[in-house]
């Protein structure tokens, strides 16, 4: 049997942030549901760019079973080394990674507030990033929070939404994507705090919200597809 084309016009960005969470069976149980999700429907020309942010640990594995099982996924870093190669134990470098991950979260309000990142690290971590080709993806509580130059992609992510199980309103939202795209150059503001399979078309039908960035709905694969399914026909 044939399987449903899904067509859409503009990108959107569906990306999965893992945070500290999963063993290897988990990843390995999360990609085989989400391999046989993908055999069922075509979303080659949905225009959706997919994104998991593993742990760094399970890049290695997260990356070969995206090739051997043929999924359009890209793989981001929830952090990185504010540091270039060397003498930094225990950091990860952008060059490192480099060799796995297209894209990088920076600044998420959980390291801004139990790693005490400020202003002057993320922008190190952001040039850091740019030196390597990974596209740095900044994430702000606020349209007040600095953004320092060299990005096109924010996340806009109300700190009481995170993990609360109560989201922004999609207009609210909107309107405070619009803002930071005026005011701050940025071409991308995809939106943050309790995506889930139910809520994730209300923000993708705003005109300034390009995509979408959950955490706890993207460890399970079968919700983390249902996001994508729903976004593609948006
Ligand atoms: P949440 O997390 O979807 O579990 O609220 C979002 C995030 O922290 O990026």
């Amino acid at each position: 049997m044939q399987s449903p084309r899904i067509e859409m016009i503009t990108q959107k960005y569906i990306i999965g942030n893992w945070k500290s969470n999963k063993s290897i069976l988990e990843v390995e149980n999360w990609f085989k549901t989400i391999s046989q999700l993908f055999t069922t429907v075509d979303l080659q020309n949905s225009n959706i760019e997919i994104v998991i942010c593993p742990p760094f640990v399970f890049l290695p594995l997260a990356s070969e079973l995206i090739q051997k099982n043929k999924l359009p996924i890209k793989l981001g870093a929830q952090n990185v080394s504010p540091y270039a190669n060397g003498a930094f134990t225990g950091e990860i470098s952008a060059h490192i990674l480099s060799e796995w991950v297209k894209y990088a979260l920076i600044g998420h309000s959980e390291r801004r507030k139990n790693f005490c990142e400020d202003d002057i690290v993320l922008t190190e971590k952001i040039k850091r990033v740019n030196e390597e080709k990974i596209t740095p993806i900044l994430c702000i509580p606020d349209e007040f929070t600095l953004i320092p130059l060299g990005l096109d992609i924010v996340a806009y992510e109300p700190i009481w939404a995170i993990g609360s199980g109560k989201t922004d309103s999609p207009e609210n939202a909107d309107k405070v994507a619009k803002k930071i795209k005026e005011n701050k150059n940025i071409t991308k503001v995809i939106y943050g705090g309790s995506v889930t399979p139910e809520n994730v078309t209300q923000f993708l039908e705003k005109d300034n919200i390009d995509g979408v960035l959950p955490g706890g709905a993207s460890l399970d694969p079968v919700k983390f597809w249902e996001i994508i399914i729903n976004a593609s026909r948006k």
